[in-house]
């Protein structure tokens, strides 16, 4: 069964009002599975403060907050928290300046929580996806073809060039890596990063 309970991520109080309605509903929380829309793609010139203190309280803030609002349900008997961050956080690209800024802030807040919260049996997680073609890659594929003046066509090509697999993920292939660490088959998994980005990661550790 599927219970929708909309919020705004931006607006503290709708977030919090809404965590509360949706544990209500479902009686209690096991799994908790964090998202955001991403931030603007820009240098740290053309970025504003404005856009900082925008991009601080969509990602993380929100992220807290909606963490905060849960944990006493997933600390009521154990349960995961699955955070969906980006795997180019891990290694910081030019002109991604406000993503490299609050995203890694995710991966540090997993860590910390997964350590304080381990003895209540509630495991923290990330998951870190690349090339995965949903709405987001389809815009930025298209930017891609208007700021390099090449097709829609080539400009995908890139993309799928870019990952080891060769080709682009598929929303199910992100959501099945999810179910995995929030679910018991993970159940010695915690504080870990884990990549689902056809092999575009480059480091070791
Ligand atoms: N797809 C990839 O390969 C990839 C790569 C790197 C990082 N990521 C990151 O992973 C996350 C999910 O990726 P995606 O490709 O699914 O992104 P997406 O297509 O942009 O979807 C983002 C989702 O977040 C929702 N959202 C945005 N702002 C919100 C707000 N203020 N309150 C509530 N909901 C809000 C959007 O809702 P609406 O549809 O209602 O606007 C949408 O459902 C994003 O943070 C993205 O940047 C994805």
């Amino acid at each position: 069964m599927v219970i929708p309970v909309v919020c705004d991520l931006s607006n503290e109080e709708d977030i919090k009002s809404s965590m509360i309605k949706a544990v209500e509903r479902l009686g209690g929380l096991d799994v908790l599975v964090t998202n955001h829309g991403g931030p603007p793609s820009k240098s740290f010139d053309d970025a504003t403060l404005n856009e900082f203190d925008a991009a601080y309280r969509s990602v993380l803030r929100s992220t807290i907050t909606v963490i905060e609002t849960t944990l006493p349900a997933l600390r009521d008997g154990g349960g995961s928290i699955t955070n969906i961050v980006s795997a180019s956080a891990q290694e910081p690209p030019a002109n991604h300046i406000i993503s490299n800024v609050f995203r890694s802030g995710i991966y540090g807040l997993s860590k910390g929580l997964s350590r304080e919260y381990a003895t209540d049996d509630v495991r923290v997680n990330c998951v870190c996806p690349r090339g995965i073609m949903t709405d987001r890659i389809e815009y930025k594929i298209d930017v891609l073809a208007e700021q390099e003046n090449i097709s829609v066509e080539e400009a995908t090509n890139r993309r799928r060039e870019e990952l080891p697999l060769g080709r682009l993920g598929n929303p199910a292939e992100l959501g099945q890596a999810v179910a995995f660490l929030a679910s018991d088959v993970a159940s010695f998994t915690t504080g870990a990063v884990f990549e689902v980005d056809g092999g575009w990661s480059k480091h070791v550790f």
